[in-house]
Protein backbone atom coordinates (compact mmCIF):
# COMPACT_ATOMS: atom_id res chain seq x y z
CA UNK A 1 0.00 0.00 0.00
CA UNK A 2 2.07 3.03 -1.25
CA UNK A 3 -0.59 5.47 -0.63
CA UNK A 4 -3.28 6.57 1.93
CA UNK A 5 -5.01 9.00 -0.03
CA UNK A 6 -8.62 7.94 -0.15
CA UNK A 7 -8.51 4.54 1.29
CA UNK A 8 -10.51 3.47 4.45
CA UNK A 9 -8.51 2.62 7.94
CA UNK A 10 -9.65 1.06 11.01
CA UNK A 11 -7.50 1.75 13.91
CA UNK A 12 -7.77 0.04 17.29
CA UNK A 13 -6.48 1.61 20.54
CA UNK A 14 -7.29 5.34 18.64
CA UNK A 15 -8.23 7.35 21.76
CA UNK A 16 -4.61 7.46 22.89
CA UNK A 17 -0.66 7.27 22.06
CA UNK A 18 0.34 5.10 19.35
CA UNK A 19 -3.14 4.45 17.69
CA UNK A 20 -4.37 8.34 18.48
CA UNK A 21 -1.26 9.34 16.20
CA UNK A 22 -1.53 7.00 13.38
CA UNK A 23 -5.25 7.84 13.38
CA UNK A 24 -4.11 11.20 13.21
CA UNK A 25 -1.45 11.40 10.48
CA UNK A 26 -3.73 8.71 8.24
CA UNK A 27 -6.22 11.77 8.09
CA UNK A 28 -3.17 13.80 6.92
CA UNK A 29 -2.28 11.34 4.42
CA UNK A 30 -6.12 11.71 3.19
CA UNK A 31 -7.46 8.59 4.50
CA UNK A 32 -11.27 7.33 5.89
CA UNK A 33 -10.37 6.72 9.24
CA UNK A 34 -12.32 5.07 11.71
CA UNK A 35 -11.13 4.79 15.33
CA UNK A 36 -12.02 2.62 18.30
CA UNK A 37 -11.43 2.56 21.78
CA UNK A 38 -13.67 1.75 25.16
CA UNK A 39 -14.50 4.88 26.44
CA UNK A 40 -16.44 7.81 24.65
CA UNK A 41 -15.26 10.83 25.74
CA UNK A 42 -11.09 10.26 24.62
CA UNK A 43 -12.33 8.44 21.68
CA UNK A 44 -14.66 11.72 20.86
CA UNK A 45 -11.65 14.19 21.71
CA UNK A 46 -9.42 11.94 19.28
CA UNK A 47 -11.82 12.33 16.65
CA UNK A 48 -12.14 15.74 16.60
CA UNK A 49 -8.36 15.37 16.41
CA UNK A 50 -8.22 13.37 13.70
CA UNK A 51 -10.99 15.89 11.77
CA UNK A 52 -8.98 18.52 12.31
CA UNK A 53 -6.01 16.87 10.74
CA UNK A 54 -7.99 15.65 7.77
CA UNK A 55 -6.84 17.09 3.89
CA UNK A 56 -10.89 18.01 3.09
CA UNK A 57 -14.38 17.97 4.46
CA UNK A 58 -15.21 15.20 2.70
CA UNK A 59 -12.87 12.02 4.84
CA UNK A 60 -15.13 10.69 6.93
CA UNK A 61 -13.91 10.18 10.48
CA UNK A 62 -16.09 7.66 12.51
CA UNK A 63 -15.63 6.33 16.40
CA UNK A 64 -16.74 3.22 17.48
CA UNK A 65 -16.98 2.21 21.12
CA UNK A 66 -16.07 -1.15 21.61
CA UNK A 67 -13.86 -3.68 23.90
CA UNK A 68 -12.13 -5.63 21.62
CA UNK A 69 -12.46 -8.72 23.62
CA UNK A 70 -16.42 -8.89 22.44
CA UNK A 71 -15.82 -10.43 19.17
CA UNK A 72 -19.92 -10.10 18.57
CA UNK A 73 -19.46 -6.57 18.91
CA UNK A 74 -15.98 -5.94 16.75
CA UNK A 75 -17.87 -8.57 13.85
CA UNK A 76 -20.94 -6.39 14.72
CA UNK A 77 -19.02 -3.03 13.46
CA UNK A 78 -16.75 -4.14 10.41
CA UNK A 79 -19.77 -5.43 8.85
CA UNK A 80 -22.12 -2.64 9.27
CA UNK A 81 -18.96 0.12 7.93
CA UNK A 82 -18.97 -2.60 4.66
CA UNK A 83 -22.75 -2.31 4.15
CA UNK A 84 -22.39 1.57 4.11
CA UNK A 85 -19.65 0.88 1.80
CA UNK A 86 -16.44 1.40 4.21
CA UNK A 87 -15.11 -1.48 4.86
CA UNK A 88 -11.51 -0.91 5.44
CA UNK A 89 -8.60 -1.58 3.55
CA UNK A 90 -5.91 -0.80 6.29
CA UNK A 91 -6.67 -2.45 9.39
CA UNK A 92 -4.43 -1.71 12.51
CA UNK A 93 -4.82 -3.17 16.38
CA UNK A 94 -2.92 -0.94 18.25
CA UNK A 95 -5.11 -1.48 21.59
CA UNK A 96 -3.15 -3.22 24.30
CA UNK A 97 -2.72 -3.26 27.97
CA UNK A 98 0.10 -3.77 30.72
CA UNK A 99 -0.41 -5.29 34.04
CA UNK A 100 0.56 -1.90 35.06
CA UNK A 101 -2.48 -0.14 34.05
CA UNK A 102 -4.47 -2.76 35.21
CA UNK A 103 -3.18 -1.90 38.73
CA UNK A 104 -3.93 1.32 38.80
CA UNK A 105 -7.95 1.26 38.67
CA UNK A 106 -8.60 1.64 42.68
CA UNK A 107 -10.95 -1.69 42.15
CA UNK A 108 -7.94 -3.77 41.66
CA UNK A 109 -6.52 -5.03 44.98
CA UNK A 110 -2.90 -6.52 43.51
CA UNK A 111 0.73 -5.09 42.60
CA UNK A 112 2.04 -5.49 39.80
CA UNK A 113 4.86 -7.77 40.46
CA UNK A 114 6.65 -11.24 39.29
CA UNK A 115 4.85 -14.29 37.70
CA UNK A 116 3.69 -16.46 40.56
CA UNK A 117 1.84 -13.41 42.87
CA UNK A 118 0.12 -12.06 39.08
CA UNK A 119 -3.22 -13.41 39.71
CA UNK A 120 -4.17 -15.75 37.22
CA UNK A 121 -7.13 -13.19 35.65
CA UNK A 122 -4.07 -10.87 34.57
CA UNK A 123 -2.87 -13.02 32.22
CA UNK A 124 -7.04 -13.97 30.93
CA UNK A 125 -7.01 -10.11 30.52
CA UNK A 126 -4.14 -9.09 29.07
CA UNK A 127 -4.49 -12.58 26.45
CA UNK A 128 -8.45 -11.15 26.13
CA UNK A 129 -7.33 -7.69 24.91
CA UNK A 130 -3.66 -7.86 23.41
CA UNK A 131 -3.60 -11.39 21.68
CA UNK A 132 -7.65 -12.47 21.79
CA UNK A 133 -8.80 -8.83 20.30
CA UNK A 134 -6.28 -8.55 17.72
CA UNK A 135 -7.64 -12.09 16.36
CA UNK A 136 -11.34 -10.53 16.67
CA UNK A 137 -10.79 -7.87 14.62
CA UNK A 138 -8.48 -9.38 11.92
CA UNK A 139 -11.40 -12.56 11.95
CA UNK A 140 -13.51 -9.84 11.49
CA UNK A 141 -11.79 -7.56 8.77
CA UNK A 142 -10.83 -10.60 7.04
CA UNK A 143 -14.06 -11.21 4.27
CA UNK A 144 -14.30 -7.73 3.75
CA UNK A 145 -10.54 -7.04 3.00
CA UNK A 146 -9.88 -6.36 -0.98
CA UNK A 147 -6.36 -7.39 -3.09
CA UNK A 148 -4.19 -4.88 -1.79
CA UNK A 149 -5.23 -4.09 1.73
CA UNK A 150 -3.03 -4.19 4.74
CA UNK A 151 -3.25 -5.54 8.70
CA UNK A 152 -0.62 -4.21 10.88
CA UNK A 153 -0.79 -5.87 14.76
CA UNK A 154 1.87 -3.91 17.14
CA UNK A 155 3.33 -6.38 19.25
CA UNK A 156 6.11 -4.72 21.28
CA UNK A 157 9.49 -4.93 21.97
CA UNK A 158 9.46 -6.57 24.98
CA UNK A 159 8.86 -9.77 23.15
CA UNK A 160 12.50 -9.78 22.45
CA UNK A 161 13.82 -8.08 25.93
CA UNK A 162 11.51 -9.99 28.31
CA UNK A 163 11.88 -7.92 31.20
CA UNK A 164 10.50 -9.03 35.04
CA UNK A 165 7.27 -8.13 36.12
CA UNK A 166 6.11 -8.32 32.54
CA UNK A 167 5.15 -12.11 32.40
CA UNK A 168 1.32 -11.75 31.44
CA UNK A 169 2.16 -9.07 28.78
CA UNK A 170 5.30 -10.85 27.06
CA UNK A 171 2.94 -13.54 26.87
CA UNK A 172 -0.21 -11.66 25.37
CA UNK A 173 2.36 -10.40 22.57
CA UNK A 174 4.38 -13.23 21.91
CA UNK A 175 0.95 -15.43 21.32
CA UNK A 176 0.58 -11.81 19.09
CA UNK A 177 3.57 -12.25 17.15
CA UNK A 178 3.00 -15.94 16.65
CA UNK A 179 -0.44 -15.68 15.21
CA UNK A 180 0.77 -12.49 12.87
CA UNK A 181 3.71 -14.35 11.65
CA UNK A 182 1.06 -17.37 10.61
CA UNK A 183 -1.50 -14.49 9.69
CA UNK A 184 1.20 -13.27 7.21
CA UNK A 185 1.16 -16.22 5.12
CA UNK A 186 -2.64 -17.31 4.56
CA UNK A 187 -3.18 -13.74 3.78
CA UNK A 188 -0.30 -13.40 0.99
CA UNK A 189 -2.57 -15.94 -1.67
CA UNK A 190 -5.49 -13.08 -0.96
CA UNK A 191 -3.16 -10.44 -2.25
CA UNK A 192 -3.60 -8.68 1.83
CA UNK A 193 -0.62 -7.60 3.26
CA UNK A 194 0.58 -8.38 6.97
CA UNK A 195 2.95 -6.17 9.22
CA UNK A 196 4.31 -6.63 12.96
CA UNK A 197 5.08 -3.55 14.59
CA UNK A 198 7.74 -3.58 17.99
CA UNK A 199 7.14 -0.34 19.26
CA UNK A 200 10.04 0.48 22.73
CA UNK A 201 9.23 2.86 25.07
CA UNK A 202 7.40 5.25 23.61
CA UNK A 203 5.77 8.34 25.02
CA UNK A 204 2.22 7.44 26.28
CA UNK A 205 0.01 7.05 29.13
CA UNK A 206 0.90 3.29 29.00
CA UNK A 207 4.40 4.06 29.41
CA UNK A 208 3.62 6.51 32.36
CA UNK A 209 1.26 3.74 34.06
CA UNK A 210 4.43 1.16 33.99
CA UNK A 211 6.96 3.69 35.36
CA UNK A 212 4.39 4.38 38.03
CA UNK A 213 4.57 0.82 39.87
CA UNK A 214 6.92 -1.24 37.54
CA UNK A 215 9.33 -3.69 39.00
CA UNK A 216 12.54 -2.59 40.74
CA UNK A 217 15.18 -4.34 38.53
CA UNK A 218 13.31 -2.30 35.53
CA UNK A 219 13.87 0.99 36.59
CA UNK A 220 17.51 0.22 37.39
CA UNK A 221 17.87 0.16 33.53
CA UNK A 222 15.24 2.37 32.33
CA UNK A 223 17.10 5.37 30.72
CA UNK A 224 19.25 3.13 29.35
CA UNK A 225 17.09 3.18 25.45
CA UNK A 226 15.98 6.72 24.78
CA UNK A 227 11.99 7.27 24.89
CA UNK A 228 10.30 7.70 21.46
CA UNK A 229 7.28 9.90 20.50
CA UNK A 230 4.02 8.54 19.29
CA UNK A 231 4.09 10.66 16.33
CA UNK A 232 7.60 8.90 15.43
CA UNK A 233 6.01 5.72 16.33
CA UNK A 234 3.52 6.41 13.95
CA UNK A 235 5.36 7.74 10.96
CA UNK A 236 7.85 4.40 11.38
CA UNK A 237 4.75 2.46 11.43
CA UNK A 238 3.23 3.92 8.63
CA UNK A 239 6.62 4.22 6.23
CA UNK A 240 6.79 0.35 6.69
CA UNK A 241 3.35 -0.20 5.50
CA UNK A 242 4.44 1.79 2.76
CA UNK A 243 7.60 -0.48 1.71
CA UNK A 244 5.72 -3.39 2.52
CA UNK A 245 7.23 -4.83 5.51
CA UNK A 246 6.52 -7.68 7.99
CA UNK A 247 8.67 -6.97 10.71
CA UNK A 248 8.22 -2.78 11.87
CA UNK A 249 11.18 -2.55 14.42
CA UNK A 250 10.82 1.16 16.51
CA UNK A 251 14.19 -0.17 18.09
CA UNK A 252 17.65 0.02 17.35
CA UNK A 253 18.61 -2.92 18.49
CA UNK A 254 15.85 -4.99 17.17
CA UNK A 255 17.10 -6.23 14.01
CA UNK A 256 19.38 -8.58 14.98
CA UNK A 257 16.43 -9.84 16.86
CA UNK A 258 14.00 -10.37 13.90
CA UNK A 259 13.07 -13.91 12.91
CA UNK A 260 14.89 -15.66 10.17
CA UNK A 261 12.32 -15.39 6.89
CA UNK A 262 10.03 -18.48 6.36
CA UNK A 263 11.27 -20.95 3.54
CA UNK A 264 10.28 -19.93 0.21
CA UNK A 265 7.16 -20.86 -0.68
CA UNK A 266 5.36 -20.80 2.73
CA UNK A 267 1.82 -19.10 1.94
CA UNK A 268 2.08 -19.92 -1.79
CA UNK A 269 0.89 -23.46 -0.96
CA UNK A 270 -3.33 -23.52 -1.59
CA UNK A 271 -5.76 -23.84 1.55
CA UNK A 272 -6.58 -27.23 1.77
CA UNK A 273 -10.34 -26.11 2.10
CA UNK A 274 -10.21 -24.03 -0.71
CA UNK A 275 -8.25 -26.45 -2.72
CA UNK A 276 -11.14 -28.97 -2.23
CA UNK A 277 -13.75 -27.03 -3.32
CA UNK A 278 -12.01 -25.81 -6.26
CA UNK A 279 -11.69 -29.63 -7.02
CA UNK A 280 -15.67 -30.25 -6.24
CA UNK A 281 -16.20 -27.02 -8.49
CA UNK A 282 -14.71 -28.35 -11.46
N1 LIG B 1 4.04 2.93 24.93
C1 LIG B 1 5.00 2.02 24.89
O1 LIG B 1 6.11 2.24 25.41
C2 LIG B 1 4.75 0.71 24.18
C3 LIG B 1 5.85 -0.17 24.05
C4 LIG B 1 5.66 -1.38 23.40
C5 LIG B 1 4.41 -1.70 22.88
N2 LIG B 1 3.35 -0.85 23.05
C6 LIG B 1 2.06 -1.27 22.47
O2 LIG B 1 1.61 -0.29 21.57
C7 LIG B 1 0.18 -0.26 21.57
C8 LIG B 1 -0.30 1.15 21.86
O3 LIG B 1 0.15 1.48 23.18
P1 LIG B 1 0.11 2.97 23.73
O4 LIG B 1 1.37 3.17 24.46
O5 LIG B 1 -0.31 3.89 22.66
O6 LIG B 1 -1.03 2.79 24.84
P2 LIG B 1 -2.12 3.81 25.42
O7 LIG B 1 -1.70 5.21 25.22
O8 LIG B 1 -2.41 3.33 26.79
O9 LIG B 1 -3.38 3.52 24.47
C9 LIG B 1 -4.02 2.26 24.50
C10 LIG B 1 -5.28 2.37 23.67
O10 LIG B 1 -5.92 1.09 23.66
C11 LIG B 1 -7.28 1.25 24.05
N3 LIG B 1 -7.71 -0.01 24.66
C12 LIG B 1 -7.21 -0.61 25.77
N4 LIG B 1 -7.90 -1.73 26.03
C13 LIG B 1 -8.84 -1.84 25.06
C14 LIG B 1 -9.87 -2.78 24.79
N5 LIG B 1 -10.08 -3.85 25.59
N6 LIG B 1 -10.66 -2.60 23.71
C15 LIG B 1 -10.48 -1.53 22.90
N7 LIG B 1 -9.53 -0.60 23.11
C16 LIG B 1 -8.72 -0.76 24.18
C17 LIG B 1 -7.26 2.45 25.00
O11 LIG B 1 -8.51 3.10 25.13
P3 LIG B 1 -9.60 2.62 26.24
O12 LIG B 1 -8.85 2.44 27.52
O13 LIG B 1 -10.61 3.72 26.27
O14 LIG B 1 -10.18 1.35 25.71
C18 LIG B 1 -6.29 3.34 24.25
O15 LIG B 1 -6.96 3.98 23.19
C19 LIG B 1 -0.27 -1.25 22.63
O16 LIG B 1 -0.63 -2.47 22.01
C20 LIG B 1 0.96 -1.41 23.50
O17 LIG B 1 0.97 -2.64 24.18
C21 LIG B 1 3.50 0.35 23.67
Amino acid sequence: MRDFADIHAFVTGASSGIGRALAVALAAHGAHVHIAARREGPLAEACAQVEQARRHPGQHCTAHPLDVADEARVRAVFDALAAQGMAPQLVVNSAGVVAQQLALDPSVTHRPGYFDVTPAEVYRQLIAVNYLGAVHVCQAAAPHLRRGAHIVNVASGAVFLPLPGYAAYVGSKSALAGFTEVLRHEMRPRGVRVSLAYPEDTDTPQLHAERATRAPEVNAVAGLSSVMSAERAAHLILRGVRRGAFHIPLGDGQRRHLPAAAPAGVGQVPHPGRAAGARAAA
